[in-house]
């Protein structure tokens, strides 16, 4: 039986890539979720069209009603092996002008909601766990008793050294960092690992607003000298998501061309 991955965001941009290579490379069948219900299905659909199976599920994964009913949705769908946290948003702005809704808006959506996924997909693994360390007769089996699980979050390169406008965005992705790194610790003993990615300018609807000339400043401060591609990200959630990353955990990989050396 094929695994299931639930990847948040992927209506469009960096979300959609990896749904895509996940299906497409790594034999995942796939929840689409996201807050534009039209998108997660455009992009069920594409899934489908390559063989794999795919639901849409519509979600604001800062709220906790919906991210319930999205990961029971998800569980139902198939035996979900691995979360992609990636749904993120930017409202930007120097910290003097900075109104308490953009803080509140960017931290619940980019923060919390990985607090609010991770911990209802941990508490049904852990579940599982239990059920094999009970088959088992030991009340501590070691982690290799269970099934591999792998989560990735999606921070940012900015989280390392902030940015100028991103109060909120940059503490709501070094957040995130702290998150893995304790997700990490807390759940290897239930063999779950989990990772970060922090992309650096990556081209899709989110810097498509950005003005020319500042997409132009930022390329030339990269080495590799273009923006990246979502493709690029998700190789690298390709990699955490295989059993090639089985021995890594509360790491995370810097996909930036080169630009926070
Ligand atoms: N594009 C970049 O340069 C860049 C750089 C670093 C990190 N990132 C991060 O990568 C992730 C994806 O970025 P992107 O550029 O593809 O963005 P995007 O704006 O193109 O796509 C984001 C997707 O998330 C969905 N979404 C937004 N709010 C949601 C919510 N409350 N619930 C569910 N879905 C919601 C949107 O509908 C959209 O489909 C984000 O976390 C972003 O912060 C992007």
């Amino acid at each position: 039986m094929s695994k299931v991955a639930i990847v948040t965001g992927a209506g469009r941009g960096i979300g959609r890539g990896i749904a895509l290579k996940l299906a497409k490379e790594l034999d995942y069948n796939i929840v689409v979720v996201d807050i534009d219900e039209e998108s997660a299905s455009s992009v069920a659909q594409e899934i489908k069209n390559v063989g794999k199976d795919a639901i849409a599920v519509k979600c604001d994964v800062s709220n906790n009603e919906d991210v319930e009913r999205m990961v029971e949705k998800s569980f139902e769908f198939g035996e979900v092996d691995a979360v992609v946290n990636n749904a993120g948003i930017t409202r930007d702005s120097l910290l003097l002008k900075m109104s308490e809704k953009d803080w509140d808006m960017v931290l619940n959506i980019n923060l919390k909601a990985l607090f609010l996924i991770n911990k209802a997909v941990c508490s049904k693994w852990v579940s599982e766990c239990k059920k094999i360390a009970e088959d088992l007769g030991e009340d501590r089996p070691a982690p290799s008793a269970y099934p591999k699980r792998k989560i990735v979050n999606i921070s940012s390169i900015v989280a390392k050294g902030g940015n100028v406008g991103q109060a909120n965005y940059v503490s709501s992705k070094a957040g995130v960092i702290g998150l893995t790194k304790t997700i990490a610790k807390e759940m290897s003993r239930y063999n779950v690992n989990c990772n970060a990615v922090q992309p650096g300018f990556i081209k899709t609807p989110m810097t498509d607003k950005m003005p020319e000339k500042i997409i132009n400043k930022f390329i030339a401060a990269i080495p590799l000298q273009r923006m990246g591609l979502p493709e690029d990200i998700a190789g690298s959630v390709k990699f955490l998501c295989s059993p090639d990353s089985d021995y890594i955990t509360g790491f995370s990989i810097e996909v930036d061309g080169g630009l926070d050396m």
